[in-house]
């Protein structure tokens, strides 16, 4: 059984590593991660279909209220972290998970996560950049943005796997229509018939493209959002992990835990989806991270309901490696209406990969832990 002071220092791993502000150029930080490691699976009876894709979530509790809410315990959290899988064959599983620490924390953590008291602000102009022409849609690191046949966005994070969000599956009751024939679409160059050789030169011209779509093998869901609904905690655990039936080839970016908003560079995160108004568009935007809880980036980035599912990125400098590396950070949930005594307020919000979830994830694209104690 694991007491209350452990799961403090769980909850707030990230916190013991901390770099002081001895280095000018803005550095991952080296967390050590929790392990999360699967301990029993068994079949669900195959799901139902039936949910629509709803890409707005409603909620009543903002950032304020989320700060307000207490630590959830080891045992609710082991509950959040547990998943259920689901096959391109329709069957279903659900594995609980066990939490682990393998390393002594340093035991500076608790209390000391910052709260951002930055005011919120009205969206600005709308400063999205749609991207065209192959030479950048086909480069790192927009290459990395694929489309769900379900309608969201999402990244490639590994060989094989896709990060996107889970209501794009999920409706947090049902699975979503569309889930069980799940595909990714690729952006490629269209050829046309005869044009075999074409002189494409010029990457100022928007160019035709096309998307090829590679099946979707399973596809895992954590019980945080299955059991929560989206007026709950549900949120936090807005996101999902898709494996594709073969690799796709294409350079990905790997997830990171997310560093407190002060510490990311110009406080700063990036992101890039395929957003409703601007059709077969992939489009860019950066912003200003407006608050944040344990669990959650608010911010304004203007974004329209396709991009959700997208990864949140940042650079920063690798010191071991002593280069830059982006990595994702966060998964773009959607837009949030937040009714704050009658007079709703709206955020878009992002979840991060906390420790925890970096673990999980992490542990659902390698398949062991050891490969998983770095964040
Ligand atoms: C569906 O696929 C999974 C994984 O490949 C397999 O374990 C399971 O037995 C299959 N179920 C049915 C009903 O074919
Ligand atoms: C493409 O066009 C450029 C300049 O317009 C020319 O120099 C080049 O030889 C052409 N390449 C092919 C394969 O036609």
């Amino acid at each position: 059984m694991v007491g209350v002071p452990t799961l403090i220092l769980l909850l707030c791993a990230a916190n013991g590593v901390l770099l002081s502000n001895s280095y000018w150029k803005p550095t991952w930080p080296a967390y050590k991660v929790p392990v999360v490691l699967p301990q029993s699976t068994l079949t669900l009876d195959k799901p139902h279909f039936d949910a629509k894709p709803k890409l707005e979530v409603l909620s009543s509790c903002g950032p304020a209220c989320h700060k307000r809410s207490p630590l959830p315990t080891y045992e609710e959290v082991k509950d959040y972290l547990s998943y259920e899988t689901l096959y391109a064959n329709g069957s279903r599983t659900e594995t609980e998970v066990g939490i682990y620490i393998l390393s002594s924390g340093s035991g500076n953590g608790g209390g000391t996560q910052s709260r951002s008291r930055t005011k919120r602000q009205i969206y600005g102009y709308d400063s999205r950049f749609s991207i065209f022409g192959k030479d950048f849609l086909l480069n790192y690191p927009f290459s990395t943005s694929v489309k769900l046949s379900t309608g969201c966005t999402g990244t490639l994070v590994a060989e094989k796997h896709v990060l996107t969000a889970a209501h794009c599956i999920h409706d947090g009751k049902s699975y979503v229509k569309g889930a069980q024939k799940l595909r990714v679409g690729f952006l490629r160059p269209k050829l046309k018939d005869g044009s075999k050789g074409a002189n494409i030169t010029s990457s100022m011209m928007p160019e035709k493209m096309k998307f090829q779509w590679i099946r979707v093998k399973r596809t895992h869901v954590p019980k945080g959002w299955i059991k929560g609904n989206a007026n709950d905690i549900g949120m936090d655990y807005d996101y999902a992990l898709l494996e594709l039936k073969k690799p796709h080839k294409r350079k990905f970016m790997k997830i990171g835990v997310s560093p407190p908003a002060r510490q990311l560079p110009g406080g700063r995160i990036h992101f890039s989806g395929y957003d409703n108004d601007r059709p077969g568009n992939l489009v860019y935007r950066f912003c200003d991270v407006k608050d944040e809880t344990y669990d959650l980036l608010y911010q304004q980035c203007d974004a329209q309901p396709g991009a959700s599912g997208s990864g949140v990125y940042v650079r920063m400098w690798k010191r071991q490696q002593n280069k830059w590396e982006r990595k994702i950070i966060g998964i773009f949930s959607g837009h949030q209406w937040v009714d704050l005594n009658g007079s709703p307020q709206d955020f878009n919000v992002a979840v991060r990969i906390t420790p925890l979830k970096y673990a999980q994830i992490c542990y659902w694209i390698k398949g062991n832990y050891l490969d998983c104690r770095e964040g």
